[in-house]
């Protein structure tokens, strides 16, 4: 269960008590049949898994105290069972059911609750925090009312306590919802029936408009007087007790009584909405799921135009989702904000998100926020424990391969030592993300002072060592990997990659909230990624690890001796990385994953001893050897001197992976052919020459030519200055394909003058708003990695051009003031295409050869020599 030991630790920490009972109750969406619960038609909406959590301790006096993790802003609100009036703050909700059940009720409470739920965006918060606290209180004065009777109390108290007039959907659904099903409810009798929420090969989106749904009360109550007003008139010629009584059929003869053509708008909203809630359970029955996706168009189409409850950010957001490949999209709940729906393919949803997020910004300057629906139980008790956490993540081990089951014991016993537990009590497994499970570890570690060093890296550092108790000895690991690359090269690399991600050393959730896009260029297509998997470090924290005297072992990040390390508080464990050896030039080498995944099965390859970063002739024979082992990765070497290399020159080591990169697909031109070594010259922003053959001794050798005649080069005129200290150097690039080896070498100077103290062939101050950073083997195969920072400031500049604003108020945004200032001048500002455009300059001021005529000319006479 997600978050449950912080639940308890949040509740320890605010009001001090131990035992807590912890509840779950959770939000609605609606797919289809809105505003139709206080007409008296079907409506199908479904409980999610996302929701609100509640700590509750039973108090021996009449005093209840609140605490909300995400809204309060004073720490405690305290209040009497002797004194139940609504303040207009959310703890009126707890007020209101309390008061509810007042006659029952003898003792107040304390209560922390923790939500996941977006607030005010249309997923019923309300119903779930009343639900919350009915469920809580049924249970603990044995009331023995059912489900359905605690959601007509909420209802009840939603309606006189709070003043909104909602029907019962909400609070129907957040009570009696099930895992995987909707339910198809008849509001006007209360008869439901669970329909399978199998969507096939679909799923659906939720998509958060972050329009605050302010006249939602006002315009909502007003709609329901419309209806009423409807009815009354109808009901003077017809007998009927609701508005969905009506056939479709009827509604013409309506026409005649409801001559506004308003109030018909409305009528006509209600009996067709109702018709098309029938239609779509039978289409989810048939699991038709396109005509289900246009229901739920039409549906939205009958919101916008005939009852008039969408806006303009719902209507774009659904346009936006239907344009990128929905196959069907609606605002759902109340309406005037909040959420937007749509069901779309499994396999398309990372890009249809991608792209409905820069259209929905790039119109409505609002930041969405996107959650893929998984529908779970309604509002119960969790019975959670640490015995659960362990039994989750032992299940989890055994079906991820990391150890076999008839180790189960040992890994078990290895756990129950390690969480100090002498007892074992055999428990039924819960599903649970390992995400979540090791989240919940790390808390019950805190709570119970098991945790040394509470900061982040900490946290992380226990979690290695918990997944290392699971992970199979060094000496297993390579045994599988030897005998999987008996298969094939690939093999081998599929089962280390796979085993480094299941193992949680390379963090797959963690890197996927990195935000990637591509910037096509004619150069090719650049990779433009800010990192937001490692967290940034504040001040405080730079400013303590400077003070902490750096240690020895491991003599850098990375040395083999990290394989297994713990950590400490300023270095990530590697408890649970897994590495295997290998041999370049009869040398001994190592080969792992890095934890970071800029790219495709992104790998490291280092030496065993630690010496210094070299380019050399025999460089190129390494690489060659790595490849001949590994067809299918690509493996490149930083450059070996600082400014141009990358940020650890102390330790040999190349970098590599299965990715293509942007640089692979860069137009060439032929300049000439010698020894069967095709020589070409790259257009690409920094200066490279390809070289292509089929013979590896040849091209090799011609590397080795290229390097010593560049090592040896100056050109003056172009600032290209290599004397008397040697500048130049070459970050170098391999790979085997259709049987030829390619070898791309990236001429690098890293001179540095008066003008330009950081490097001549490095970003120039006016581009280090954006990066100031090396320019290294990652970024000059055309892949940009920005800092995290960037996230944040270039959402602030978007609303800072919208409104036509200045920087002064955000002082972040100095550095970029005269790019503002710039963009403002243009009409219509895509910052991801302009973020492109800096990292395009980036990498042509660390290009030596520059792009017009005289540069190439003089790079061409370059390449010449060495024919
Ligand atoms: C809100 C109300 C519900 C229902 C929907 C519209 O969520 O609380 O009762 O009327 O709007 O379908």
């Amino acid at each position: 269960m997600k978050d449950f030991f912080k639940m308890k630790r949040i509740a320890m920490q605010m009001m001090t008590h131990t035992d807590w009972e912890i509840y779950f109750s959770p939000g609605r969406v609606n797919l289809i049949g809105e505003h139709i619960d206080y007409n008296g038609g079907l409506v199908m909406p479904c409980s999610l898994d996302l929701g609100i959590m509640g700590a509750f301790h039973l108090r021996s006096d009449r005093i209840i105290r609140c605490y909300s993790h995400e809204y309060s802003t004073v720490d405690l609100y305290e209040f009497s069972l002797d004194d139940l009036h609504p303040k207009n703050h959310w703890t009126d909700y707890v007020k209101g059911i309390v008061k509810a059940f007042s006659s029952t009720i003898v003792y107040g409470f304390d209560l922390a609750i923790m939500s996941h739920l977006p607030s005010g965006a249309g997923l019923s918060s309300s119903a779930s925090l009343e639900l919350l606290v009915a469920t809580y209180i049924n249970d603990q004065y044995a009331c023995g009312m059912s489900p359905l009777n605690l959601a007509l109390i909420s209802q009840q108290v939603e309606n006189e306590f709070i003043g909104v007039q909602c029907g019962i959907m909400d609070q129907f659904a957040v009570a009696m919802g099930q895992k995987d099903k909707a339910i198809l409810l008849n509001t006007h009798t209360l008869s439901y029936e669970m329909v399978s929420a199998d969507f096939k090969e679909y799923q659906i989106l939720i998509a958060n408009t972050s329009k605050s749904r302010t006249l939602a009360g006002s315009i909502y109550n007003e709609r329901r007087q419309e209806c009423d007003t409807i009815l009354h008139r109808l009901q003077e010629t017809m007998s009927i007790q609701s508005l969905c009584e009506l056939s479709l059929s009827q509604l013409d003869d309506c026409h005649r009584l409801i001559s506004e053509e308003m109030l018909f708008r409305r009528l006509r909203h209600v009996v067709s909405e109702h018709h098309r809630t029938i239609e779509s359970s039978l289409a989810l029955n048939k699991q038709d799921m396109k005509t289900f996706g246009q229901l739920l168009s039409l549906s939205h189409e009958s919101l916008t135009k005939d009852y008039e409850v969408s806006c303009i950010e719902l209507d774009t957001m659904v346009n936006a989702l239907l344009k990128a490949g929905a196959i069907g999209a609606r605002m759902t709940g109340a309406g005037f904000g909040g959420c937007a729906i749509a069901l779309v393919l499994s396999s398309q949803i990372s890009t249809i998100v991608q792209e409905v997020k820069a259209a929905y910004i790039q119109a409505t300057h609002l930041q969405p926020e996107f959650y893929v629906a998984t529908i779970g139980d309604g509002t119960r008790k969790i019975h959670f424990s640490i015995q659960d956490a362990l039994s989750s993540l032992l299940d989890y081990g055994i079906k991820a391969l990391l150890f076999d089951a008839c180790e189960l014991v040992y890994r078990r016993n290895s756990l129950l030592h390690y969480f100090h537990l002498t007892n074992y009590e055999k428990k039924p497994v819960i599903p649970m993300e390992l995400d979540d499970i090791l989240d919940n570890l790390v808390e019950y570690a805190r709570m119970n002072h098991l945790l040394l060093d509470d900061s982040f890296i900490g946290e992380e550092n226990f979690k290695a060592d918990v997944m290392n108790l699971l992970c199979e000895t060094p000496k297993d690991i390579i045994q599988r990997f030897n005998k999987a690359y008996q298969q094939s090269p690939i093999h081998a690399t599929n089962f280390l990659y796979t085993y480094s991600k299941n193992a949680h050393y390379i963090q797959t959730k963690n890197i996927a909230k990195n935000i990637s896009w591509s910037y096509p260029h004619d150069y090719g297509d650049f990779q433009i990624t800010i990192n937001m998997s490692k967290p940034e470090k504040d001040p405080m924290m730079i400013k303590m690890l400077r003070e902490v005297e750096e240690s020895t072992y491991p003599q850098c990040q990375l040395c083999v001796e990290n394989e297994g390390f713990g950590g400490t508080t300023t270095r990530e464990s590697r408890r649970n990385m897994r590495i295997v050896p290998l041999m370049l030039q009869n040398e001994q080498w190592f080969f792992q994953y890095s934890p970071y995944s800029y790219f495709e099965e992104h790998a490291i390859v280092l030496r065993n001893e630690h010496t210094p970063m070299i380019i050399q002739g025999q460089t190129f024979l390494k690489l060659i050897d790595f490849v001949r082992l590994f067809p299918h990765y690509f493996v490149g070497s930083n450059a070996d001197f600082p400014i141009v290399g990358g940020s650890i020159l102390t330790h040999e080591h190349f970098q590599c992976g299965r990715a293509k990169m942007p640089i692979e697909d860069a137009s060439k031109q032929f300049v000439f052919q010698i020894h069967n070594v095709d020589v070409y010259r790259l257009k690409w922003p920094l200066s490279t020459i390809r070289l292509v053959s089929k013979d590896e001794k040849a091209i090799a050798a011609m590397a080795c030519i290229f390097l010593q005649k560049w090592q040896k080069y100056e050109n003056l005129g172009l600032n290209i200055i290599n004397y008397p200290v040697l500048h130049n150097t070459i970050t170098p690039i391999c790979r085997f394909k259709e049987d030829e080896w390619i070898i791309d070498l990236i001429l690098r100077n890293n001179v540095t003058t008066k003008a330009f103290p950081m490097g001549v062939f490095h970003p120039h101050p006016q581009l280090h708003h954006i990066k100031k950073e090396n320019i290294g083997l990652i970024e000059a195969m055309g892949i940009a990695i920005l800092p995290p920072r960037l996230k944040r400031e270039l959402d602030l500049i978007q609303t800072v051009i919208f409104n036509q604003t200045t920087v002064v108020d955000h002082p972040e945004l100095e550095k970029h003031a005269s790019w503002i200032r710039e963009l403002q001048k243009q009409s219509d500002v895509n910052l991801k295409v302009e973020v492109g455009k800096k990292f395009v300059e980036v990498l042509e001021d660390a290009g030596v050869f520059k792009q017009d005529f005289v540069g190439q000319q003089a790079f061409i006479e370059f390449i010449r020599t060495c024919q």
